[in-house]
């Protein structure tokens, strides 16, 4: 749910309705039609939209901020932020003033990582979806609900953990994240791994396995592996990528796939504490 923007009367409402379906708003939250402020928001690429309807289904628009910056100036002013921020508190403050990635520009919230920053385990996915961009946390939706219910299962729960997103910005229509996207915000994520130190990672679904470990091969064909990732000189956490709970809310069958993910989680760090 979106708050409309200021309203400018100047602005055809066509125009207005144009922006927020390019934005990817799927609903609204009062009977008011508002505009936007022309001048601050970011211009609808020509190509992306019709008349009234999106020409593409809006998953498979690309956003392009007139606010975000280069991709490679962005990179290097993220990894120069990222390098300031000496506790998660800081690292938060940071992000919500980083102004490099155009995904800020179409989302009501930073969702930044929630939990212990003396965490064990850090689970990652992919990035806000509509209930955690209204709430600004993370995994407070229908996938955090079957999340707390997996992990309820191996009698853990999020108290143990911390949990976070590859972006900190809802795309438009929960479309999938650009590679440039996922650069420039990669920095932030991997600051929150410095800072946390965990023994464990677990990677929900294919964009985090591609982000976190630069890895080309397929989410189904590397799930339920171990793998390792080093966070500094002296620590070393151990990885285990799964399938992301949206898509066990889509495909049921693959469940007791995770299940045996979880379980192996569960094992590895009974054998290690
Ligand atoms: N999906 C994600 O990947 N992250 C969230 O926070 C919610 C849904």
């Amino acid at each position: 749910m979106y708050k409309l923007l200021a309203m400018d009367k100047q602005i055809n409402i066509q125009e207005a309705l144009d922006w927020y379906i390019w934005a990817g708003v799927t609903e609204t939250c009062s009977d008011e039609v508002c505009a936007f402020n022309k001048e601050n928001q970011p211009v609808i690429p020509k190509t992306s939209v019709s008349v009234g309807r999106p020409s593409a289904p809006v998953a498979q628009v690309q956003a392009s901020g007139a606010l975000a910056l280069s991709s490679s100036t962005a990179l290097k002013n993220a990894k120069d932020v990222c390098l300031k921020a000496t506790s998660l508190e800081e690292l938060r403050k940071l992000l919500e003033n980083f102004d490099g990635c155009n995904l800020k520009n179409t989302a009501a919230s930073t969702v930044f990582g929630d939990g212990s920053n003396k965490a064990k385990i850090m689970l990652i996915g992919e990035a806000p979806g509509a209930d955690e961009d209204r709430i600004g946390k993370p995994f407070v939706g229908r996938c955090g609900k079957l999340l707390d219910k997996m992990f309820t299962a191996i009698e853990l729960n999020r108290a143990d953990c911390y949990i976070t997103n590859v972006l900190p910005w809802r795309p438009p229509g929960n479309r999938t994240p650009t590679d440039d996207e996922i650069a420039v915000c990669l920095p932030f994520l991997k600051r929150q791994i410095e800072l946390i130190e965990p023994d464990f990672l677990l990677l929900l679904g294919g964009i985090a396995l591609k982000s976190v470990m630069d890895c080309a091969d397929s989410i189904s064909r590397t799930r339920g592996k171990w793998l390792e990732y080093s966070i500094s000189s002296q620590k070393t956490a151990y990885v285990l990528a799964t399938y992301h709970p949206s898509y066990l809310l889509r495909s049921t069958a693959q469940k007791s796939k995770v299940w045996a993910d979880l379980l192996r989680l569960k094992k590895k760090i009974e054998e290690t504490s």
